[in-house]
């Protein structure tokens, strides 16, 4: 397995409280898998990709317990220095955001170069030509006269596209993506979803995207896993989540994609809100939205049950979910 989290744990601290942003997460990735990692605002999604790739913000974030392994290494044993090597060069992030990501003062041509000059140790001339490859790649119309522009003079979609290839310029053996396309408009969104995907093929690379999207997950993804309240509260492969979700907070959140097939008709969304993080429900923390709960999901947080080989769900009533 490329990467394996065990039993994850990361709280901030603040003025208010301890947040519980992310509470015994456990996942993995193969080499040349797309696991989309799913979940509403405030799950912990974001904080688990930081926590993953050394970028948490410490303080008021602290790793509190847990196991990173990424290639063989416990990622966090690692000292700062040796986990910044790690980040870029064999595991890299997309961010949702390109033009806060990318460096507003320098053109995106000599930002691509410096990934193969200070990482592969290239000559100025041999990285310049590298950068206009990748800027070829991800289909930047006159890549190599544009590699002077500047990040503001893109759009946003081609900036998104700019942000891809830096994430792949090292051919990284990872790549999370933390809501890659939501800032686009919805035909760009799905170029650059395929882009991602093609790429990803091609490199044989692992990808953890993070989306709230479920419409474009089916598409690119071989496993899901749904967040909710800092946990996972279902893992399975695709086809089996769409075909009958063993979670009634996944069951709801399905419920609530547009489809194209049931014109009119209101959308479902799942009644009330994520809990706050400094307030954790006891038992099941979707204990108070859940329309199947009963006294023992008030009272006991439920283990993840085994539903396939390759699925879990914690719910005390995933059988009856699934059968529903
Ligand atoms: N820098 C921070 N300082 C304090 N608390 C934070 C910080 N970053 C995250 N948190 C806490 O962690 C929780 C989870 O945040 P996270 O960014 O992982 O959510 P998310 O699932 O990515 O949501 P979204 O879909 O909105 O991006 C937040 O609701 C907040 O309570
Ligand atoms: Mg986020």
């Amino acid at each position: 397995m490329l990467l394996e989290v065990r039993d994850l744990h990361v709280e901030f601290r603040t003025r208010d409280g301890i947040a519980k942003a992310v509470n015994g997460v456990t996942f993995g990735v193969d080499a040349g898998e797309t696991l989309a990692v799913l979940g509403e605002s405030g799950s912990g999604k974001s904080v688990t990709a930081q926590a993953v790739l050394g970028i948490l913000d410490t303080p008021p974030g602290r790793i509190t317990g847990g196991e990173i392994q990424f290639q063989g290494q416990d990622l966090l044993k690692l000292k700062e220095q040796e986990r910044r090597r790690i980040r870029g060069a064999r595991m890299a992030m997309i961010f949702q955001d390109a033009l806060s990501a990318l460096n507003p003062v320098l053109s995106v041509g000599a930002q691509l170069s410096e990934m193969f000059t200070v990482h592969r140790g290239m000559s100025k001339k041999d990285a310049k030509a590298k950068a206009v490859e990748l800027m070829d790649r991800v289909r930047i119309p006159a890549a190599a006269a544009r590699a002077g522009d500047y990040p503001h003079q893109f759009s946003g979609g081609m900036r998104q596209r700019i942000m891809i290839a830096m994430a792949m310029a090292l051919e990284p053996a990872l790549i999370i993506a933390d809501e890659p396309t939501t800032a686009l408009d919805v035909t760009v969104q799905a170029q650059v979803m395929d882009l991602l995907a093609e790429l990803r093929r091609e490199l044989g690379m692992g990808l953890i995207l993070i989306t709230h999207d479920l419409g474009v997950v089916a598409d690119v993804a071989d496993r899901i896993a749904v967040m909710y309240a800092g946990r996972i509260i279902e893992s399975a492969p695709v086809h089996d989540i769409y075909k009958a979700p063993a979670h009634p907070y996944t069951k709801g959140l399905l419920a609530s994609i547009p489809r194209l097939d049931q014109k009119g008709q209101g959308l479902y969304a799942i009644q009330g809100l994520p809990p706050n993080l400094m307030a954790i429900p006891p038992g099941c923390a979707f204990h108070p939205r859940c329309p199947m709960a009963q006294d023992i999901c008030r009272a006991e947080e439920p283990p993840p049950a085994e539903v396939d080989a390759d699925r879990g769900s914690a719910c005390f009533y995933w059988r009856e979910t699934l059968d529903a």
